[in-house]
């Protein structure tokens, strides 16, 4: 069973295939946590908690002279507010008398089969490999009869635990939130702990940055209504001695798509406190007599097999327990070329069908006809809003234009930025309240544009109809959804003054509304999320839209390590990654097509380019990879993804993928920086049966062929065992000129 309740210990146990969750209902009916980690038996572990009497650390008033039990200093799994525990805290609410307190005790514990449901916000649920049970326990303070309903949901098989929390108002007055956290979890001892987040910019999202935890509040958030560029709602603690390959580590993966916050606290005691959930910057909710209020879930794993172990558990739950689009596991993605870098604002349709002959002859599956194709769009300052054709460019309609290239025997796909509006646009004009602005004041445009109010029914409701209609009238399989700009000047025309504090949040439930409409009534089309690249990756999005498009940085050196720090929280399915033109549009640097396909099929695979500027070598080369990917498709999608190089002095990165079967490996490796008299390559495949005998296959030599110094020598030997390629590695012959790739194709014989 997977949650145990021993009513008589009053100890509460989680258990998944490889960790163990538990928590008490300890003195004073607090809820104290125990223990996550490696799994245990369920005996009640609440012996290691010692109490004493801590100097300017308060006590419950119930605890009468009773001074060695303090807040301040037990583990817990929802603090309490203002009863004298002074770290960060998991609630913020001002009751309706102004006071600002939250005092939960246990009331109730239940357990039921199935996972819980979150009606308004993104979901995962079971899959069929799974077994899930669910928890709910009740805090309520007694005096405000307000209650903050914990769930877990614990996915076994899976190593998941969910959290998220109702806040429910059982008052007679509203009650204001100004800070509800959907996890808290606290540690005993986090004194050799380590942070690992992934901070960035536009153009170099997910970084890696580790640091060890020091004595304050570490604070990882983004305030800009979307999870960002700069931050990323995905954060792990680790031993400070955690390798890729052991060690332990906790994930966290909030399933929210807005302004969120994470904090962590190593506090007076060395003991770690972590909380996240909604950022409480511009946040304050009112809870009416009798309402609820739902925080999003929290996706937590632990895992003693380091980083490596924990990005295996989160690609694996991502790719069976979050959507449920039939493009995760049932129909292979199309191949497609995107029409961004290729034309820009500047086409028609005369030139989008010739486009299309040429994507059909070089194999290509289905052409995105990206941004200006509606309203008056010959740029980005007008036409967002105005969801219908622009006949100055596509002058044949566009139901003519998609059964054109249909016809040519390409689907079609279509960009749309629904939650934007320009002021030079239709809708702006016969509805400027649909845009957040301020009373009396001019709002702050970004590439001049602002951002329609979807916490208004009406203006998601319009919305849906726009997109329904361009999806129902044509033949269209695939939606890019953009979103190119923050959030500032957040304001409801339609809300009191009192409930502004809402409007974010609004916003989100709002466009997770219009995704589940979309969603259910469109389930062939297949959605790529984006924002500016890759501002809005996150699991929440990520149960609408199979991938996103990672990053508008198409340099393929840049996006080693971009496509490097995403690969921790997010399965390679999920990384939309193209072949653009060089020199690339945002760097300038000039890159090999070959380098361009090995980092592209690190992702869901593509092109980005116009095909009238390819020679003809080119052109054979996208044959080539597209037999490549087509070939090795499962192995990229579903294999296990293995990076085999870090962040370090390395002058070139590798990265692999493997079978769960362990018949077969694809090897892929970027030189950054070419060296002369260099040391060369030697890399240690993962996941093979080292029993197992490994034939180097045909199309691997090619890269021999193509890069190295000495190809003669090297396509000499061909057959290699598992436990050599693992433990005294692969290595490659010397390698030559700007920025080789190599991939390499590992086929188990005996
Ligand atoms: C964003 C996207 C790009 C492209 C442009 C179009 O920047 O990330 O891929 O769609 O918008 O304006």
């Amino acid at each position: 069973m997977a949650i145990i309740y021993d009513e008589k210990a009053k100890c509460i146990t989680l258990h998944t295939k490889n960790s163990s969750y538990q928590m008490k209902i300890g003195n004073l009916d607090y809820l104290i946590h125990l223990y996550y980690g490696p799994r245990m038996p369920d005996s009640d572990l609440s012996w290691q908690i010692r109490q004493y009497d801590r100097g300017f650390s308060g006590n419950p008033y119930r605890s009468r002279h009773e001074r060695t039990f303090s807040l301040d200093a037990q583990p817990q799994e929802f603090p309490t507010q203002q009863q004298g525990d002074f770290r960060i805290g998991s609630i913020d609410v001002m009751n309706a008398d102004g006071s600002r307190c939250f005092n939960g005790l246990v009331k109730d514990v239940s357990i039921s089969e199935g996972k819980y449901r979150l009606l308004t916000l993104p979901a995962s649920f079971a899959s069929d490999k799974d077994t899930v049970h669910s928890l709910r326990i009740t805090l309520e303070d007694e005096y405000s009869h307000v209650q903050a309903i914990l769930q877990y949901g614990v996915f076994e098989q899976a190593d998941i635990i969910t959290r998220s929390v109702t806040v429910k108002n059982g008052g007679r007055q509203p009650i204001h939130l100004h800070k509800i956290m959907s996890v808290c979890l606290d540690f005993l001892n986090g004194s050799d702990m380590d942070i690992v987040n992934f901070p960035g910019r536009y153009g170099q999202e997910r970084q890696v940055e580790r640091q060890p935890l020091t004595h304050h509040v570490h604070k990882i958030r983004s305030g800009r209504g979307i999870s960002s560029h700069q931050q990323n709602p995905f954060v792990a603690l680790t031993d400070r001695t955690v390798t890729e390959e052991s060690g332990s580590c906790y994930g966290f993966s909030l399933m929210y798509s807005g302004s969120f916050l994470a904090e962590v606290e190593l506090d007076q005691y060395d003991q770690v406190r972590l909380v996240m959930g909604i950022n409480d910057r511009l946040f304050s909710y009112a809870v009416e007599a009798g309402e609820d209020f739902d925080t999003p879930a929290v996706l937590m794993t632990y895992t003693d097999s380091g980083l490596t172990g924990m990005s295996h558990i989160y690609h694996d739950f991502f790719r069976n327990n979050l959507n449920r689009s039939r493009f995760v596991k049932d129909v292979k993605r199309p191949v497609l070329l995107n029409t961004w870098e290729a034309a820009f604002f500047d086409f028609d349709d005369v030139k989008l069908v010739e486009i299309a002959r040429a994507a059909k002859k070089m194999g290509v599956e289905m052409i995105v006809m990206d941004d200006g194709w509606f309203g008056k769009r010959d740029d980005d300052n007008s036409g967002l809003g105005d969801w219908y054709v622009n006949e100055d460019k596509i002058k044949c309609g566009l139901k003519s234009l998609v059964e054109q290239v249909n016809a040519k025997g390409l689907k079609f796909g279509i960009w749309m930025e629904p939650e934007m509006v320009n002021e030079d646009s239709d809708l702006y004009r016969a509805h400027p309240d649909w845009a957040f602005a301020m009373p009396g004041r001019t709002p702050a445009r970004a590439r001049n544009q602002l951002v329609l109010d979807l916490s208004r029914q009406e203006v998601v409701d319009y919305l849906y109809g726009c997109i329904a209609k361009v999806l129902s009238e044509n033949n269209i399989e695939y939606l890019k959804w953009d979103m190119n700009r923050s959030l500032s000047d957040v304001y409801s025309a339609v809300l009191p003054a009192s409930r502004q504090g809402e409007v974010l949040h609004r916003f989100m439930l709002g466009l997770y509304g219009l995704m589940e409409r979309v969603t259910k009534d469109f389930p062939d089309v297949l959605i790529e999320g984006c924002s500016g690249g890759g501002a809005r990756f996150d699991a929440g999005i990520l149960c609408y839209s199979p991938q996103i498009w990672c990053s508008d940085d198409t340099d393929p050196i840049h996006r080693l390590s971009i496509q490097y720090g995403t690969s921790f929280g997010y399965p390679v399915s999920t990384v939309g990654a193209h072949v653009s033109a060089s020199p690339n549009h945002q760097t300038g640097r000039t890159t090999p097509f070959n380098t361009r396909g090995v980092t592209a099929m690190a992702g869901t695979f593509g092109y980005e380019l116009d095909p009238a500027k390819l020679s003809l070598e080119e052109k054979n080369m996208i044959r080539e990879q597209l037999g490549i990917f087509r070939e090795h498709y499962d192995l990229i999608q579903d294999g296990f993804y293995y990076r085999l190089t870090g962040l370090g002095e390395e002058p070139y990165m590798a990265w692999e993928f493997a079978s769960e079967d362990r018949n077969e490996a694809l090897l892929s490796v970027v030189v950054k920086d070419i060296q002369p008299n260099q040391t060369l390559i030697n890399i240690r495949l993962k996941g093979l049966d080292p029993d197992g005998l490994y034939k180097l296959t045909e199309e691997s030599k090619k890269y021999m062929v193509h890069n190295m110094m000495y190809p003669d020598i090297e396509a000499r030997r061909e057959y290699y065992k598992g436990d050599a390629l693992m433990n005294a590695g692969y290595t490659f012959p010397m390698v030559f000129g700007d920025y080789p790739a190599m991939q390499l194709h590992f086929s188990r014989v005996d």
